[in-house]
């Protein structure tokens, strides 16, 4: 296992006042911030204004952080009926930016940033990167994608910030990313979990043992990934590797990171956005602890203030550690919507990661296949072997004992398959993980 190579005292002198506020002091500040940004929503942005109005509330309604359960949700479709650009609450001239998730079908959710929305983001990443272990000075490599997806750019601006040499590579061309690792001898690298593990098979794949690299601290996010997979990553390359998590309908990258003295789950960057986790099924709000659909509401954004918007991302709200004012969020297991339901059994592809993981020859590259047979729904998970362990023998063994821990553990029959190495695609953002082949409807 690798050890915190940063030392451990220190940390506090580091921190910028939010981090060092009390739990009292924060929730002061939210309900302060918490009373603008409603009344910002309201008066600007005519979704909010009618939304409110239909449910019977007004931002003067709001006098302490429980009274916000009294307002609607936001969820996609409502950014998506007010696609490009209706949910602006400034004239159009104050964006200095716009970015758009990619959504996989129909219009893309896009979001907009005033200076002033930048500026704080470029705080809360730079925070983040910190709080991963960065420091100033530091050469960050920044493997995620530029462009509209604000993964690359939200890094870029935070580590700039910090006062991190950034090196923009963006993903793609694996290759070459070695190759600028190994020349300009980065300490931080910035990539989404699936990503790295193709740049490991690149380092391999060129006689190069990544943990003579350079790197000590990774950034993962934009996507599930599980402590096995931390295990992994840290192990391969001899680094302290932390979650990092963020939507763009909140602000991008920087909403929730892991402290890297800690990895105990995500510190919320609750000076700036404020969390609820609700039961899916009736809208309730959960108490901290229990596991549910994570909510935020902007408190400080200019340009696209956001109010109770689903995240889809499941997980549950615990106490502060490493900055005591500030709740922590789980590890994010998956999204409702990629929950495979097999034969009445819930599934996520995090749980299908920890039991590959678990084997010594899969080093994560895996894609889940749903098909019909009959009326029966059947999963097979295809898992790429270490190239050490492909030597044809003994597969077939491997596999059925993949079967078996998954029938045990989860209670689902899956068929494994195990594929010759460097076989299923890479991805070079997101992963994709899930084939649905069956029928529609
Ligand atoms: O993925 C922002 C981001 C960029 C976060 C780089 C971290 C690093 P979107 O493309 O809008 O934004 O996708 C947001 O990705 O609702 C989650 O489902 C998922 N996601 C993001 N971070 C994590 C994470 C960026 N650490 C959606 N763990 C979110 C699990 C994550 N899922």
């Amino acid at each position: 296992m690798s050890s915190t190579r940063i030392g451990q005292s220190g940390y506090r002198a580091e921190m910028d006042d939010a981090e060092r506020a009390s739990r009292d002091e924060i929730i002061a500040l939210q309900t302060k911030r918490m009373a603008w940004s409603l009344a910002h929503a309201y008066a600007n942005v005519r979704h909010y204004n009618q939304a409110f109005d239909r449910a019977g509330v007004h931002p003067s309604d709001f006098r302490r952080l429980s009274d916000l359960a009294k307002f609607p949700f936001t969820v996609k479709t409502d950014l998506r009926d007010n696609y490009p650009f209706n949910m602006f609450a400034v004239p159009r001239e104050k964006l200095v930016r716009v970015h758009a998730s990619s959504g996989t079908t129909g219009r893309p959710i896009v979001v907009g940033y005033t200076q002033g929305d930048i500026d704080m983001w470029s705080e809360v990443m730079a925070r983040s990167i910190r709080a991963a272990g960065g420091r100033t000075g530091m050469i960050m490599h920044n493997a995620y994608g530029y462009g509209l997806f604000t993964g690359g750019l939200g890094a870029h601006y935070g580590a700039e910030r910090l006062g991190c040499t950034v090196v923009p590579v963006s993903g793609g061309m694996t290759e070459r990313q070695v190759q600028l690792i190994n020349d300009f001898k980065p300490d931080i690298i910035t990539v989404t979990p699936s990503y790295m593990l193709a740049i490991l098979d690149e380092f391999k794949r060129q006689n190069i043992d990544p943990r003579q690299s350079s790197l000590k601290l990774g950034i993962f996010g934009a996507e599930p990934w599980t402590n096995a997979m931390r295990a992994e990553i840290e192990q391969a390359f001899d680094m302290d590797a932390t979650d990092i998590y963020g939507l763009s309908e909140v602000i991008g990258p920087g909403v929730a990171q892991e402290c890297v003295e800690t990895k105990d789950g995500l510190h919320i960057w609750e000076d700036h956005f404020y969390p609820e986790v609700i039961d899916p099924e009736t809208g309730q709000v959960l108490p901290d602890g229990e596991k549910g659909e994570l909510v935020f509401t902007s408190l400080t954004k200019e340009a696209f203030p956001i109010v109770r918007y689903r995240t889809r991302d499941l997980t549950r709200l615990l106490p502060g550690t490493a900055r005591p004012g500030m709740r922590r969020m789980e590890k994010v297991t998956g999204r409702s919507d990629d929950m495979i339901i097999l034969r009445g059994v819930n599934v996520f592809p995090t749980q299908i990661e920890e039991a590959l993981l678990a084997t010594e020859w899969c080093g994560g590259h895996f894609v889940i296949e749903l098909t019909r047979e009959g009326r029966m729904d059947q999963m097979a998970v295809l898992a790429e072997s270490r190239p050490e362990h492909w030597d044809g023998s003994g597969l077939l063994v491997h596999a059925e004992k993949v079967s078996a821990f998954i029938k045990n553990t989860i209670g689902i029959s899956a068929r494994v398959g195990i594929v010759a190495p460097d076989t299923l695609e890479r991805s070079l953002g997101k992963a994709k993980r899930v084939y649905d082949k069956r029928p529609k409807g």
